[in-house]
């Protein structure tokens, strides 16, 4: 698909992936919109890319998303393409009884409902456009889920399913339904990741993965799975047990010592 002139909303955009996407596809000569949650993060995006669009937004309340959409269609009636890339990722370890239901399901209300929601919502001024499209972001980890983060894994598989559904139904429209599914990325998500478990994992940079999207976005290519992403998918296929028992290993920091039998 043509990647000028476009009018692109990017939720999440000030920060890591979304910022670069941001950046590049500025530089292509598009209008871009980003989203996001904090003020300080918002300036600094304006302030490194003083053509942004910015406009402060919770992809995780259902209520804000109704206003995004609102606001876009009135303000931005020109925007032909979405992309859902606003995401959390967390550790979380099942045994810890105090977890709240907040702490256990968050990474559910940003990752996926709402993707799922604002897709939705767009789809009849989507449709209207000549070209159009819907990219969402998952994950590698879509394909092999990595047992310390069980929900954001779950929330990345959801969103792999919901894109291949989507696109199936968006089928006889002008929108493409793109899934970017990038692998360990150098962004601030995984600042906090722990030493031991990065090892053996190649993180990409961001502007190679940004890069990579946008050709694969160009050439209609409709799940894009840069670096070890396309490697999880296949390994996946070939030898899912032992790729599995691969990601598994680093429960062993968290996990209680096993009771024997
Ligand atoms: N980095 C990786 O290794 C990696 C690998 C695979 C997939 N991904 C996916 O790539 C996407 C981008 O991640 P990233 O690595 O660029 O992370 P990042 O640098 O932490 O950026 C996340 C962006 O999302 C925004 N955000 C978070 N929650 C939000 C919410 N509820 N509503 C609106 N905006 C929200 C953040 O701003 P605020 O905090 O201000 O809201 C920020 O702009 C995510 O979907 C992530 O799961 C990343």
């Amino acid at each position: 698909m043509k990647l000028s002139g476009n009018t692109i909303l990017i939720t999440g955009g000030t920060s890591g992936i979304g910022l670069e996407l941001a950046k590049k596809l500025l530089q292509k000569g598009n209008k871009v919109i980003v989203t996001g949650r904090s003020d300080s993060k918002i300036a600094a995006a304006k302030k490194l890319l003083p053509d942004l669009q910015v406009i402060k937004n919770d992809i995780g309340q259902a209520s804000e998303i109704e206003n995004l959409v609102n606001t876009v269609k009135k303000d931005f009636p020109d925007l032909n393409i979405l992309i859902n890339n606003a995401g959390i990722m967390q550790e979380l370890n099942l045994h810890d009884e105090s977890l709240t239901d907040n702490q256990l399901v968050g990474e559910l209300h940003t990752n996926l409902l709402g993707p799922i929601r604002l897709s939705h919502r767009l789809i009849p001024h989507l449709k209207q456009k000549s070209e159009s499209a819907i990219v969402n972001v998952s994950s590698g980890l879509a394909f092999v889920p990595l047992p310390i983060s069980p929900v954001y894994s779950a929330t990345k598989a959801g969103l792999n399913s919901f894109t291949r559904s989507l696109r199936a139904q968006l089928k006889t429209t002008s929108i493409r339904v793109f899934e970017l599914a990038p692998p360990a990325t150098a962004t601030p998500l995984l600042a906090d990741a722990n030493e031991m478990d990065m090892k053996g994992i190649s993180v990409m940079s961001v502007e190679a993965l940004v890069d990579a999207a946008l050709k694969g976005m160009e050439n209609d290519v409709y799940e894009i799975r840069p670096g070890q992403s396309n490697q999880l998918k296949w390994m996946n296929r070939i030898a899912p047990e032992f790729i599995f028992s691969q990601l598994s290993r680093t429960l062993d920091r968290i996990l209680p010592p096993a009771k024997s039998k």
